[in-house]
């Protein structure tokens, strides 16, 4: 396909995005060829046009990394894809790509790595199915990076708890409904608006973070409910010393493991026998592209096909298309609750 389409270009770091033509690449081994048709907004697409960070390898660049859309082509080597046609919830990004602007979701076309593009399910909208990719291999990628594996099966009789700090979060929806399948019960904690949301997901129990005594009723209601609580997601900024001194009280002697999403300051607080680990894939490609394949094809896609996994938090749609984004950029970078931004593109 030797044409061009419209894409929202980052020029250099701190500008806005502008719409421009690029030539519609071809997909190489192991990649799809997507129509976007819609995109899902991510702090970090903030993060990257405002301040260059993580770094941006290469300008002009394409930042986003949530699409669904139509399978245009399937390259070689590619194994079960869905073929030309068929709807896709994709992670199409660039980071893993060496900053490669093909790779960037937002735009008219991008390219995806295979083990990160499945069906998106007919009942489901684009603008939903655009809002998993980050999110789901964030929340996933929390547990291996504690060393949990995915095929974990905790029984109830287990009594195996996790703590989710910053539940209504979007990665913090998608660590609940992980934490749910992997058989723990979930603790977590968000504004009392979304407790209810949250028990739907698959939370036991949802904690007012803002309370002056959170910690001691997490605290609280693990002893009452007699569960091992040695393991925790802090997904948001500024909540890891809240995190630890609920293990502390709730480890006893064991070791504890916390994954920690937003990146780790150099003096962040620690704890005695418990393992802090800032919340990344693997840069081993072949590695990471296993874990890629497991988070979307296997639990994702099974998630979607059995009910268990459902599209969350709830979606807050923006239009404009590609010229709408930095507006919608800007609405994250103000802060949401409970609700992920959409741009039908
Ligand atoms: N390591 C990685 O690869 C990776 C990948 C993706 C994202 N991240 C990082 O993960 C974090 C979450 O990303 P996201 O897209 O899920 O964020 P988000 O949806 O924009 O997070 C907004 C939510 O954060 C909650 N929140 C804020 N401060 C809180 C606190 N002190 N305690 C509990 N909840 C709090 C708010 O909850 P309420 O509405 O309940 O008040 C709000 O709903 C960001 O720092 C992001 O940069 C890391």
């Amino acid at each position: 396909m030797a044409g061009t389409h419209s894409a929202a270009i980052l020029p250099q770091k701190g500008s806005q995005l502008v719409i421009e033509k690029r030539t519609t690449p071809e997909p190489g081994p192991g990649e799809i060829l997507i129509e976007v048709k819609a995109v899902a907004l991510n702090p970090v697409d903030y993060y990257q046009r405002d301040f260059g960070l993580p770094p941006v390898p290469i300008y002009p660049a394409v930042v986003g990394s949530d699409a669904a859309g139509i399978v245009v082509k399937v390259g070689s080597g590619v194994i079960s894809a869905p073929a030309p046609g068929n709807r896709v919830i994709a992670l199409a990004t660039s980071f893993y790509q060496d900053g490669s602007p093909d790779y960037g979701a937002f735009q008219k076309y991008a390219l995806a790595q295979s083990e990160a593009v499945i069906a998106l399910p007919d009942a489901l909208s684009f603008e939903q199915g655009a809002i998993f990719p980050l999110a789901v291999m964030t929340a996933l990628t929390a547990w291996t990076t504690v060393g949990i594996p995915l095929s974990t099966k905790h029984a109830p009789q287990d009594k195996q708890a996790a703590l989710i700090w910053g539940g209504a979060s979007s990665v913090g929806t998608f660590a609940i409904q992980s934490a749910r399948s992997l058989g723990f019960t979930v603790y977590a904690t968000a504004s009392p608006k979304h407790h209810e949301y949250l028990k739907q997901l698959g939370a036991h129990a949802v904690f007012d973070y803002r309370d002056s005594d959170a910690v001691a009723q997490i605290v609280a209601a693990a002893k009452q409910d007699g569960v091992k609580l040695h393991t925790a997601h802090c997904v948001v900024n500024g909540a890891l010393q809240q995190v630890l001194d609920v293990l502390k009280e709730t480890k006893g002697d064991e070791p504890a493991k916390v994954a920690h999403s937003p990146v780790l300051p150099p003096d962040h607080p620690t704890l005695d026998n418990t393992e802090i680990k800032f919340n990344f894939p693997s840069m081993d490609k072949t590695i990471r592209d296993k874990h890629m394949h497991e988070c979307f094809h296997g639990w994702l896609n099974g998630g979607l096909k059995s009910g268990s996994v459902v599209p969350s938090p709830n979606i807050q749609v923006e239009g404009g298309g590609l010229a709408g984004l930095n507006a919608a950029l800007d609405k994250v970078r103000a802060g949401v609750s409970g609700v992920k931004i959409v741009v039908p593109i």
